[in-house]
């Protein structure tokens, strides 16, 4: 079986050997019908698939992985598909965060565990992207990304709706009692009607958008719908991609670089993109060994907003595709000297290299430099003695009145708390007030749950009154809107200030200048937290959600767990049956 050319490859240290360890790893792996001279000299590419009928937007990820499957043969190689926990954001309870690190494990002992010379990650709902990535650059080996595309668009009543956005806005014109309860439900079936992750520039499409940015997946990936026959020629291609990035030994490691993490983040701005983002490419940058701050995101500062899509804008991912996708985005960010441009990508060459002539078909879709949706976008990082190590929002999805503003805390202790009481008449607050909610960081409801956009009480909607200020340890859904400070570092749970915020305190948002403080004195805020720490009181819960709460670091270190940081690299020890 060996040949010199299978002798260079790392899975020949499973099928190389003319011996008896060689004899039983292809005789187990024969019983496929693979071929006696495919175990020669051609590299075996696992596909790693986050397919389930419980992710629903992964759930046609089969199909795609067949089409890898036939670009991987035509290429020479063996494809070998494998499933690694695959958590989909709409059905996974308490949330799909708190498995993401789960998943990232899974995939991490896969890859390194089997006879894998390079990697397809098959991934698309949320936490799935980030999730494999971390998992794959902990091993680093080549690796290249296929996404399983967006849902096309939903339509209802005759008008475009786009996923989770459309959500959000019937509630609160629900709640206001604008909408019937059956428009309500009437909406459900029409805006998920195809295939797909959601359509709008949410945690999904902004994710997607991150992994073509970083350079992970072949130009042009993220935004091309799932039913699209494009979808499928995308994933021949990388399948036959990958095979050429192991002869060449094009690892992860020389593709995720700190300039490429840079291009996301500013891809990030432009685009609109999720502050789930944050979180998720700090993860994987701790994992392939780039230093990445939350400070770094202030390269994202005054990149405009040029991508017109929900929930910031008007259009959705369909018409993002067709407007000519990521490419003209990248390609415009580095004619205003916004571009890595010598960052490498999977496909070999320069991202400048794969964007510089692409051309756009809509310039209201993706907006030209001079005619921006948002002059200056990205992710507002805020510190300040309530988060003193840091928080975030997002500018183009708040409301510009209250980027500057005063006013009196109403404290809710929990996301129980809160729903129990903000529907209640006698409930002292208005619009001038800022809603804290505590408790609901990454540990202290497990997994940093979405839940920090949270709706307004009803006797400020019925006002017409859309947005107020709303500050949280959680985290919020990509698709959702509002002048909302997320991610404070520390939590609640870990006694970080926002634990000791008390009705009737006085908080100012100074987000131009990145400032999130509580009139409150130091000596004030030391006794309040003294007394808080007094009490404590230590849950045991068992099982991984108890590994979670005692391991999982900070919103401002991504969350991973803290053993799982960085790169181990592929070799596993040697072995004998
Ligand atoms: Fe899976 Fe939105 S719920 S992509």
């Amino acid at each position: 079986m060996s040949s010199d050319n299978k002798k260079k490859l790392r899975s020949a240290s499973w099928f190389g050997s003319n011996d008896k360890n060689g004899f039983m790893y292809r005789s187990w792996m024969k019983n496929q019908g693979i071929p006696d001279h495919h175990f020669d000299s051609r590299p075996v590419i696992g596909i790693c698939n986050t397919w389930s009928e419980l992710t629903p937007c992964n759930a046609h990820f089969r199909q795609i992985a067949e089409r890898v499957k036939n670009g991987i043969r035509e290429a020479g190689g063996i494809p070998v598909e494998f499933p690694v926990f695959s958590n989909g954001e709409s059905n996974l309870r308490p949330t799909a965060m708190l498995t993401r690190n789960l998943a990232a494990m899974d995939t991490e002992e896969a890859i390194r565990g089997n006879p894998i010379d390079g990697v397809v990650l098959l991934v698309g709902c949320d936490k799935t992207t980030p999730a494999l990535l971390m998992g794959a650059a902990s091993c680093d080996l080549p690796t290249i990304v296929v996404t399983g595309g967006p849902m096309l668009n939903g339509k209802h009543h005759g008008q475009d709706v786009g996923s989770g956005t459309l959500v959000w806005r019937m509630h609160e014109e629900y709640k206001a009692g604008n909408v019937s309860l059956q428009e309500f439900m009437d909406a459900e079936a029409s805006m998920s009607r195809s295939a797909g992750t959601c359509n709008t520039m949410g945690t999904a499409s902004t994710m997607a958008c991150m992994a073509e940015s970083l350079g992970t997946s072949l130009p042009g990936n993220a935004a091309i719908p799932a039913v699209d026959s494009r979808r499928y020629v995308l994933a021949h291609l990388s399948g036959m991609r990958i095979v050429e990035m192991v002869h060449e030994d094009l690892t992860l490691s020389k593709v995720l670089t700190r300039d490429a993490f840079i291009n996301a983040i500013r891809t990030n701005a432009a685009i609109g993109g999720s502050t789930n983002a944050v979180i998720h490419l700090k993860a994987i940058a701790g994992r392939i060994g780039v230093d990445l701050s939350l400070d770094d995101w202030h390269h994202g500062k005054g990149v405009p907003t040029i991508v017109n899509l929900q929930p910031s804008g008007q259009y959705l991912m369909e018409e993002f595709y067709y407007a000519g996708g990521l490419p003209v985005v990248l390609r415009r960010l580095g004619e205003n000297g916004q571009l890595n441009k010598d960052a490498l990508t999977v496909n070999g060459k320069a991202i400048w290299d794969n964007v510089k002539d692409s051309p756009c078909y809509n310039d209201d879709v993706i907006r030209p430099l001079d005619k921006p949706l948002v002059e200056s976008g990205g992710i507002c990082v805020l510190k300040g003695n309530l988060a003193p190590r840091g928080a975030v929002l997002k500018p183009s999805a708040a409301s510009p009145h209250l980027m500057n503003h005063r006013g009196r805390a109403v404290v809710f202790e929990s996301f129980d708390d809160y729903k129990a009481r903000i529907a209640d008449p006698d409930l002292d607050i208005d619009e001038n007030c800022v809603m804290v909610m505590k408790n609901c960081g990454p540990k202290g409801y497990p997994g940093m749950a979405e839940v920090g956009n949270m709706g307004l009480p009803p006797k400020v909607l019925k006002k017409g009154i859309k947005d107020m200020v709303r500050i949280s340890d959680a985290r919020m859904s990509g698709t959702a809107f509002g002048t909302v400070v997320l991610h404070v570092a520390p939590e609640a749970m870990e006694f970080g200030p926002l634990a000791a915020v008390q009705n009737g305190d006085i908080i100012q948002l100074d987000a131009h200048n990145g400032v999130l403080h509580l009139e409150v004195s130091d000596q004030e805020l030391a006794a309040r937290l003294e007394k808080l720490k007094a009490n404590r009181v230590i849950m045991r819960t068992g099982g991984y959600l108890e590994m979670y709460r005692e391991r999982v670091l900070q919103a401002d270190e991504g969350c991973d767990f803290d053993f799982l940081v960085g790169c181990r690299g592929a070799e596993v020890p040697a072995h004998s049956h």
